[in-house]
């Protein structure tokens, strides 16, 4: 039978066939990147996305809400056991609507946020100028420091933490102090650690700011329990995408224990931000959710640290430059001009003519500009969603060194053939899998 796209319209077929044959052969390494499962997929083909159903289970502004109703509250059920959550709204959709969703519900507009700098990885919606939010909200910034830069730096230097790199929580209190926010907000795109959500928890306590996470990156890593979970905390609202590490498809939700905020929540959501939900999408949701509740999904994402550990170490021994020194999640920030000279930009394309596919990233205090930063941002979340074990992902942080020094020492047209060879060979070794319970 011919595939009904062909049919249709032959240009988006040969896209689709073509985008599955650079996913499957190459090697896929932008750590806000996975592959969902064929149940996934099918629930985001499927009927639901015929329906319109503005409103919320049992309130909806149009009819036949039989099964949408069943879907929603189970992906809400799901939701909530997974992030140990009282409230859920399961419909935005994506982590940035989801963000400004969760800045309506807590702040008016002209308040003040105090958010990650974002080029210490803060993400756009964290207060970037180009942003709505930043035009709504005043943002004020807070930075991570190397610890050899903090109180009792000599000492971390001397147990050889120097170059770990973490919020200094010390100038955050004095910048909340003095800014008298109304909300703090934690979360990254490409920090390589983790954060202290108790120590935010209690600087916003000190200031009276209620407090938000946005753990887009993380809630994968939560869900299983291999990190914490700032709810955990009496954090007032957590948001997430659900694709990255949660392994989902592309969307995203907001929780929180606090039923006024979530009625707020529910407001900004609909009718405050959008019109009717993907219910498709919600139905992914909710199947994603049932694959992360699953015991295999713990052993997954230990799989996604051990093996983000052993690329980091990999490329450290080698002599890589890495922000922070190394990583504690899925994630490594490589210093490709401190390393090299080479710009994030050129690193990004020498990789990806290899098969090896990676996004530029900037830098902390980065003096390149952002579409030209310093580095370049790996992680593990695909690469161990194919089955990579630790000895393959050393092999991958031991391919991005090869190509980039033979880059560097102008070498590359040589040794390209062999590079392109080593990630064929790892590709064909771990297919894409259709299943992960
Ligand atoms: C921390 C964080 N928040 C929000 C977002 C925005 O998500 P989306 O691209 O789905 O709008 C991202 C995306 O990379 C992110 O890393």
């Amino acid at each position: 039978m011919t595939d009904p796209i062909l049919e249709t319209n032959p240009i988006i077929f040969a896209a689709i066939e073509a985008e599955k044959k650079r996913q499957s052969e190459g090697l896929e390494l932008i750590p806000s990147e996975n592959y969902v499962s064929q149940a996934v997929l099918s629930a985001l083909g499927s009927a639901f996305t015929n329906k319109y159903s503005e409103g919320y289970p049992g309130k909806r502004y149009y009819g036949g809400q039989e099964f949408t109703d069943v879907i929603e509250r189970d992906a809400q059920d799901k939701a909530k056991k997974l992030f140990n959550a009282k409230f859920v709204n399961v419909q935005p959709l994506s982590g940035a609507p989801a963000n400004l969703a969760a800045y309506f519900a807590l702040l008016k507009p002209g308040d003040k946020i105090l958010g990650m700098d974002l080029s210490h990885s803060g993400h756009l919606t964290h207060g970037h100028p180009m942003t709505f939010s930043a035009q709504l909200f005043t943002f004020v910034p807070y930075k991570t420091k190397t610890l050899k830069e903090m109180k009792n730096g000599e000492l971390a230097e001397k147990e050889g933490n120097g170059d770990v790199r973490a919020i200094d929580y010390d100038e955050l209190e004095e910048i909340a102090v003095r800014e008298q926010p109304k909300l703090i907000l934690a979360g990254f795109s490409s920090y390589p650690g983790s954060i202290a959500w108790n120590l935010i928890k209690t600087i916003a306590d000190k200031v009276g700011a209620k407090t938000m996470a946005d753990v887009s990156h993380i809630a994968g890593l939560i869900a299983a329990g291999v990190t914490s979970n700032p709810l955990d905390y009496g954090f007032d609202i957590m948001t997430t995408t659900t694709h990255k590490t949660l392994r989902g498809p592309r969307g995203a939700i907001i929780l929180t224990n606090d039923e006024d905020i979530a009625k707020a929540v529910d407001k900004a959501v609909f009718p405050g931000l959008q019109g009717g939900p993907h219910m498709n999408v919600i139905a992914a949701k909710a199947v994603a959710f049932a694959e992360a509740l699953h015991p295999n999904f713990m052993d997954y994402q230990q799989d996604v640290l051990a093996n983000a550990a052993a690329m980091a170490k990999r490329l450290k021994n080698r002599g890589a430059v890495l922000v922070s020194g190394g990583t504690t999640n899925h994630l490594i920030v490589l210093d490709t001009w401190k390393t090299w000279g080479i710009p994030g930009k050129e690193a990004e394309v020498a990789l990806d003519d290899i098969g090896i596919t990676v996004n530029k990233n900037v830098v902390p205090d980065d003096e390149r500009p952002p579409l030209n930063p310093s580095g370049i941002r790996l992680g593990t979340p695909a690469l161990t969603t194919r089955g990579f074990t630790t000895q393959d992902c050393e092999e991958v942080g031991s391919i991005i060194y090869d190509c980039l020094k033979d880059l560097k020492e102008g070498t590359n047209k040589y040794w390209k053939h062999s590079l392109r060879k080593r990630v064929r060979d790892l590709a064909k070794k771990h297919p894409i899998p259709a299943s992960f319970v």
